[in-house]
């Protein structure tokens, strides 16, 4: 198994990240490193840039899906 994280984009959903990341300011400081979570693409999720499942609720629909 690669250690190298991957970003799935689920279908009508989030962005979900498996593996291990870097958060980093603009300044290139990291400022959180966080592994297997899922990044809203809605944007009608409370808990930005994570996704809270709001997707469903607003019926969201991504392009070519
Ligand atoms: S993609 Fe899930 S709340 Fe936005």
């Amino acid at each position: 198994m690669s250690d190298k994280p991957t970003m799935r984009i689920k279908a009508n959903g989030s962005i979900r990240v498996t593996g291990e990341v870097d958060f980093v300011d603009a300044e290139g400081k990291v400022i959180e490193t966080k592994s297997d979570f899922s990044l809203c693409r809605c944007g009608h999720s409370k808990d930005k840039p994570y996704c809270d499942g709001s997707h469903r609720d607003a019926g969201f629909e991504a392009p070519g899906n």
